[in-house]
């Protein structure tokens, strides 16, 4: 018998998973890439992130979009063809689409196939008349566009100040990419985090209720799980440290003693303190993102930010 294509894929998946685990642990600085970061359990835990009292991007982010949900409507005209990058649970995608009255077609990029499947169904009910096609990709890989909205002029969306997740030439990299896969013609609506005090950032990634420590250390659950390891996951800690040199949230894996641990049959020793490095955030001012978007052949036409200079939201044009 012959496996399914989600057995397939699921195979692919893990290979890659293994791969960057094990390369990751044999670095002498250990660290683990943050998509990882996103399985099921881990996606339904930065759902609960987005949430807390402490974690303002999004709340912030939303209100932007429903403050100035408007005037994107008038600089992206009718017709256009949504979209949207790393699509997750479409929250953010709502309103957009309802101040986008104009709007043709929605495609939603994203790697997890159910976040996918469950946000088309629920676009569908509200929005009869948008054309939807899902494409089931890890948007920072190479993808294409569906046929059908070959023609309609397009509006990228890449909200959450999911950027912050690049390294800054990768940063570049992904935005020419994006430029270059959604056309000349079209422009981009990008949240990008702000240059904040400490004392503002450092709860956002370290909550009181220990939900993001939770969201960090679901990585080592999934590791047991997966690829056969022994985590003990009451001898590690989550860590989130503000690099004040490069502007970014940094967070860790710590390990609270000198340990052995076994993933996939093999070895590797963790010193007291030692860290595995998991995720950066990085937070830019207004000059800083408009210089990087620069580089990628991006003009910053208009820029909102909130009351409390939190978060900023970005309209791009091709420049
Ligand atoms: C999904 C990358 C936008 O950096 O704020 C939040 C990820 N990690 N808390 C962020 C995250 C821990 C989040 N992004």
């Amino acid at each position: 018998m012959t496996a399914g294509v989600s057995e397939i894929e699921t195979q692919l998946v893990t290979d890659e998973f293994a791969e960057a685990v094990l390369n990751g642990l044999a670095q002498p600085r250990k660290s683990i890439p943050c998509r990882f970061l996103y399985d099921a359990r881990g996606s339904e835990l930065f759902e609960e992130i987005t949430r807390l009292d402490e974690y303002y991007p999004t709340r912030t982010e939303i209100g932007l979009l429903k403050d100035h949900g408007a005037e994107v409507a008038d600089r992206a005209g009718a017709g256009c063809a949504v979209v949207e990058f790393g699509s997750g649970s479409s929250r953010k995608t709502h309103i957009l689409l309802e101040a986008l009255t104009g709007a043709s077609a929605y495609v939603p990029i994203d790697i997890d196939d159910a976040a996918l499947t469950d946000a088309a169904s629920r676009l569908r009910a509200d929005f009869p008349r948008l054309d939807l096609h899902p494409v089931h990709a890890d948007f920072s890989q190479d993808i294409r566009l569906p046929k059908e909205i070959e023609a309609a002029p397009k509006l990228g969306f890449f909200p959450g100040s999911t950027i912050g997740n690049f390294d800054l030439d990768d940063a570049v990299g992904f935005l020419s990419d994006a430029g270059d896969l959604l056309g000349p013609e079209s422009d981009l609506l990008i949240g990008a985090d702000l240059q904040k005090d400490r004392d503002i950032l450092l709860p956002a990634y370290d909550d009181a209720r220990g939900v993001t420590a939770e969201f960090t250390l679901n990585l080592l659950h999934r590791i047991n799980r997966e690829l056969d390891g022994n985590f003990d996951i009451s001898r590690f800690a989550h860590k989130a440290i503000y690099n004040d040199d490069v502007g970014r949230i940094e967070i860790y894996i710590e390990s609270l003693a000198d340990q052995d641990v076994r993933v996939l049959g093999r070895m590797f020793h963790l010193k007291s303190g030692e860290c595995i490095h998991v995720e950066n955030s990085h937070k830019f001012t207004v000059p800083q993102f408009k210089a990087l978007a620069q580089r990628a052949g991006w003009a910053s036409e208009q820029v909102w930010i909130d009351d409390n200079d939190l978060f900023s939201m970005h309209y791009l044009t091709r420049s």
